[in-house]
């Protein structure tokens, strides 16, 4: 089959969230499993500059009618490891940042219209598989493809952002007919919703775990009411895939930002020497019995970063260490409430490297996000023998078998909707370490060894795509 994934981030070329590890390790997951896949991305500056081989090849070059105005557009490729990269080269996207600007959804329109062009000119693409709100109208656009055997495809990875514009966007941007949003087709709350359009308009939509799929379907008033629209119109047709992991980057045994590599028979000697190193690296003293606790998180609303700042004043009762790597609206007051705490380390930058060596080094990973389609830090903490204390929302609930399934157990599951259930749950797994239980060693075991590779999903996607029928 072949494959077009569209989207507005992939690593290793840019990364804002959960959307650009999705791309990169599906795709090539895709590949693995002998199919013909391509990506398509805006090209932002960052990687004109970063990434200098991918400015060699001038793929196509063309420009088409937005409602307004005409817009040019080139298409630069880069075959990476198999593949195929394609990037929209366009003055709007000539920018430091990918996101967060006043005119993001007519930056986006711009996208979706120069992809919809791309795809016609070289038309024999069998599936297109659209994510998130940055593409979700490419669907409605591609009704209007000659060729009619498109499958669309929408992956919603966070309902909470869904671009918003004003009824005459619809024209002036896409250059549809208004009656798309008088009709009530793409209006949510009286706006013109990009991810509403998408959900109308693609042949098939899912999310990224099937717990939060049946989230979303029950959930009629969260997320603006995007539930209710799912619900309505793609009640029996929507799915949850849960999200695989790059099994070859995450893996304590070869990872070469470890200072010790180690598998599940010598973890305890080899997490012991991470935890050495990252210590030293970080300046602190390895003067703790109790256990380094870490969290690597964009710090919003979304991911509990509330949460995370309870747990300060308990740190010291437990003799614990407690290492934060990471970024967003909310570093401010995390930095500013975690100064009192001398056992809390914060790191206000993402660093690959240390990222790494935190998983491999830490004794518990906290993930207490208030929604999350699917996450991937849990995973990657089980895979590196460091037991997840997670929220019972979404993907979490999927892939963290809570305590209480006893052998089967590989972490934490705490009530979301129970205000004290975290704190009551951090104390828990704090005493459980520290009384020195050897069923510690059977969670860890298995975390260590459960399959998170994309295989199982990746058939999955396969059988949606070819469940499509005309
Ligand atoms: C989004 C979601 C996250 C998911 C990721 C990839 O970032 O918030 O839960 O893992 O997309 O699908």
């Amino acid at each position: 089959m072949k494959i077009l994934l569209v989207c507005s981030e992939a690593l290793p070329y840019c990364k804002s969230g959960g959307l650009a590890d999705f791309i990169f390790s599906f795709s090539k997951a895709l590949k693995e499993e002998g199919q013909d896949v391509s990506v398509i991305l805006p090209y932002y500056n960052s990687i004109k500059y970063k990434f200098p081989e991918t400015n060699k090849e001038i793929y196509d070059k063309f420009g088409f009618d937005m409602g307004t105005h005409y817009q040019g557009c080139t298409t630069y490729f880069y075959d990476l490891n198999g593949v195929k990269y394609f990037f929209t080269c366009m003055d709007r996207f000539e920018r430091d940042g990918m996101y967060g600007y006043y005119d993001d959804t007519e930056r986006f329109a711009c996208f979706m219209m120069a992809v919809n062009t791309f795809i016609t000119r070289h038309n024999d693409f069998d599936v297109v598989h659209c994510n998130d709100w940055q593409s979700a109208v490419l669907p409605l656009l591609l009704h209007y493809n000659p060729r009619h055997e498109i499958k669309t495809v929408l992956t919603i990875h966070n309902p909470a952002y869904q671009g918003w514009a004003r009824r005459d966007d619809v024209y002036n941007f896409f250059k549809l007919d208004t009656n798309y949003f008088d009709s009530g087709y793409c209006r949510l709350n009286n706006c013109f919703n990009y991810l509403k359009t998408g959900i109308m308009a693609s042949k098939k939509v899912n999310t990224v775990s099937k717990n939060h799929a049946n989230e979303l379907i029950n959930d009629h008033l969260g997320y603006s009411g995007i539930g209710a629209i799912i619900d309505y119109c793609k009640h029996n047709d929507f799915t949850g895939i849960v999200n695989g992991l790059d099994i070859d980057v995450w893996n304590p045994k070869t990872d070469h930002n470890l200072v010790c590599n180690y598998d599940v028979n010598t973890y305890e000697s080899g997490k012991a020497k991470n935890k050495e190193a990252i210590l030293n690296k970080l300046g602190l003293k390895n003067d703790f019995k109790g256990p380094l606790v870490s969290a690597i998180t964009r710090l919003s609303d979304q991911k509990g970063v509330d949460r995370l700042m309870q747990v300060f004043p308990y740190l010291k009762n437990y003799d614990a260490k407690y290492i934060v790597i990471g970024t967003g609206e909310k570093e401010g007051d995390f930095l500013y409430q975690s100064l009192p705490y001398k056992e809390v380390y914060f790191v206000k930058n993402y660093d690959e490297n240390l990222a790494h060596l935190l998983y491999a080094a830490s004794d518990f990973f906290l993930m207490p996000s208030y929604f999350e389609p699917c996450g991937t830090s849990q995973l990657i903490s089980m895979r590196y023998g460091t037991i997840p204390i997670v929220s019972s929302v979404g993907g979490l609930v999927d892939t963290v078998h809570d305590m209480s399934t006893n052998e089967l157990a590989t972490g934490y599951v705490f009530n979301n909707s129970d205000p004290g259930a975290f704190i009551s749950c951090f104390k828990s797994a704090m005493d459980f370490y520290l009384s020195n239980d050897p069923f510690i060693k059977k969670v860890i075991t298995n975390g260590m060894t459960g399959d998170y590779s994309w295989k199982k999903s990746c058939k999955e996607y396969l059988e949606l795509y070819n469940s499509i029928t005309w």
